[in-house]
């Protein structure tokens, strides 16, 4: 399929690793210029290297999505230093995952700032700019646990839940108003990333043997395509959901 992101703008938070990384790297291909956020900025600066001297634009942008004015800064600096953003892919995430009961609440807090008002917030400062442009795309990536809750999962759950609901509000409210936006979901199911290596040792433990009757997992690639279908689409398709899992994923 033609694709038509050449010299779109694509601000990518997350995107020092995993699907953040992949769809970066994939876009950049495509030859769209890539805006990199994340904290770790060695690694971005990495990724922005190996773009750059494939031919491709990519810059860095080290921020921590938890603060608002950061958020704002970030997508004033992106559009300062690339031009208007044609598309925000709200991509970084925490999983840290555990019994309710005697839960480290400091572990709910970090998914909540991160999951939930960090997507919020960009999508909040990121809005302005698209609505008065009338074009932009904001994509959301979100989870199967946003579908499906299952035990030790409660807040990333609900935190996926909350993106989910925050996401089809938002496609309302922007389609209704006209805007010329678009809003596409991306639900992965489990994909090989370093996402689980955040977790305390017997959280980790117990992810991997719910996942070992998985024999291949999704690759971060297999997640970029999925998102850079949804913006290959002409401005009049708006692709609003895509749930993808391992073939071997049963939940
Ligand atoms: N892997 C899976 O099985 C899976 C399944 C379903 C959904 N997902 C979702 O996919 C998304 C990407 O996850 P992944 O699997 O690619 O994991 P990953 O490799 O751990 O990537 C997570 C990214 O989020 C960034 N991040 C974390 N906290 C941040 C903060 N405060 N401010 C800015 N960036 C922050 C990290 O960068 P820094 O640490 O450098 O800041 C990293 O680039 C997440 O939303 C996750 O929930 C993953």
């Amino acid at each position: 399929m033609e694709n038509n992101l050449h010299n779109k703008v694509i601000l990518v938070t997350g995107a020092s690793s995993g699907i953040g990384e992949a769809t970066a790297r994939m876009a950049a291909r495509h030859g769209a210029i890539i805006g990199l956020a994340a904290r770790r900025s060695d690694k971005l600066r990495s990724i922005a290297d190996d773009i750059t001297s494939s031919g491709g634009k990519a810059e860095v942008f080290e921020a921590d999505i938890t603060d608002e004015s950061v958020c704002n800064r970030l997508v004033t600096e992106v559009e300062d230093r690339l031009g208007p953003i044609d598309v925000l892919v709200n991509n970084a995430g925490v999983m840290l995952l555990g019994p309710v009961l005697k839960a480290p609440t400091g572990e709910w807090r970090t998914m909540v700032e991160v999951n939930v008002l960090g997507l919020m917030y960009m999508t909040h400062a990121m809005l302005p700019g698209m609505v008065g442009r009338k074009t932009g795309h904001i994509i959301n990536v979100s989870s199967v646990a946003g579908r499906t809750a299952t035990a030790n999962s409660a807040v990333y759950n609900a935190t996926k839940w909350a993106v989910n609901a925050f996401t089809e509000a938002l496609r309302h409210e922007l389609a209704g108003g006209k805007t010329g936006i678009r809003t596409t979901l991306i639900e992965p199911g489990a994909v090989a990333t370093e996402l689980i290596s955040h977790n305390r040792e017997e959280s980790q433990e117990a992810i991997n043997k719910r996942l070992a009757g998985i024999n291949k997992r999704l690759e971060a690639d297999d997640i970029a395509r999925s998102i850079i279908y949804a913006i290959s689409q002409p401005e009049h398709v708006s692709v609003n959901e895509i749930l993808i899992r391992p073939t071997e994923q049963d939940g």
